[in-house]
């Protein structure tokens, strides 16, 4: 019997896939830390049911009309940004992501992020490694505290909700801001419900974690930074284009806000000659939120579960379409 056909836009070590050998003929790209050239992949999807996408795969009408037989796009990440879900219900073509199974790794990547700005602990570190630890003083890298303060969270789905469960344990002030209100964690998490403008004027730390849609386009602009305490911190976990970064490096540049941890920027990969890389104040990571191994094997799984479904005619474990 011949096997429904995928194929993955990036290189996964084959003991993730053994599970899956036996019913499914996978195919992958060769390479794991550089995309599949375009015309490579639309060759490769001729043929196949499944596709096994990754954040940084555009997902779009030209695509799907090189992949006839295509049933299911896997989108190895929650947010599906990347994806035109209206050109998938066009193909009939399934749209999975991976919910739930990142959502604590995830928090925990915000909450370093805003322990490392705070308590400037990249700073230190290299001030070490370059071998300039010479003496100590009274306010040598002195930060910000975490405990105690106001966290505002923008965006509480389960992983705004995680970040909140974490500050709890800091003994903070929670505040958030979303679409609708959610009674069930203002009561858990004693978090209080404030207007998108209160959670900038009065938050210590700001952190973004709505998906990126046409509606969160720049949120975070000009106005939102100039209405932030000057001593405020700013973590990005969700996406890039949720900001406008010339008015965050404006923000920086001149003592509007004071820090910014960021694990997502508008144009992916960047460069260290970026300019808000080139900040003292902020911390920069390579959009590694929800990179543990264990959270990783977890959204492989799921990914290939929910291929495995479709392809089997069954309804997808986590389908956005
Ligand atoms: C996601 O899943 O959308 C995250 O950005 C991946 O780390």
């Amino acid at each position: 019997m011949l096997k429904p056909k995928v194929y993955m836009t990036r290189k996964i070590d084959e003991k993730y896939l053994e599970a899956y050998q036996d019913q499914l003929e996978i195919r992958m790209w060769e390479k794991e830390e550089e995309a599949v050239p375009r015309e490579t992949l639309f060759k490769e999807i001729e043929d196949v049911d499944a596709l096994f996408a990754v954040l940084s795969d555009t997902i779009d009408e030209e695509l799907l009309s090189k992949a006839p037989k295509l049933k299911v796009v896997a989108n190895m990440a929650v947010g599906y940004d990347n994806i035109d879900l209206e050109a998938c219900k066009r193909h009939n073509v399934t749209v999975t992501n991976t919910p739930d199974v990142l959502s604590e790794t995830t928090a925990d990547l915000g909450f370093s992020l805003m322990m490392a700005t705070a308590r400037r602990i990249v700073e230190a570190n290299e001030w070490v490694k370059e071998d300039k630890w010479k003496s100590w003083a009274p306010f040598f890298f002195a930060g910000t505290d975490i405990y105690g303060k106001t966290i505002g969270i923008v965006g509480m789905g389960r992983i705004g909700e995680a970040i909140a469960k974490r500050a709890t344990g800091f003994d903070m002030n929670i505040q958030y801001h979303n679409r609708s209100r959610k009674k069930d964690a203002e009561e858990r998490l004693n978090a209080k419900y404030v207007s998108f403008d209160e959670l900038l004027e009065t938050s210590d730390f700001v952190v973004t974690v709505v998906p990126y849609t046409k509606e969160t386009e720049a949120l975070f602009n000009k106005a939102a930074f100039q209405k932030m305490k000057s001593s405020a911190i700013f973590i990005n976990i969700s996406r890039g284009k949720v900001v406008d970064e010339d008015a965050l490096l404006d923000a920086l540049k001149t003592g509007e806000i004071q820090a910014a941890g960021l694990d997502v920027f508008r144009e992916e990969p960047i460069g260290a000659d970026h300019p808000l890389v080139g900040m003292q104040n902020t911390v920069c990571l390579p959009h590694i939120g929800s990179a543990s191994v264990e959270t990783r094997a977890k959204m492989v799984q799921l990914c290939m579960d929910n291929i495995q479904a479709v392809v089997n005619g069954k309804e997808a474990i986590t389908a956005v379409l």
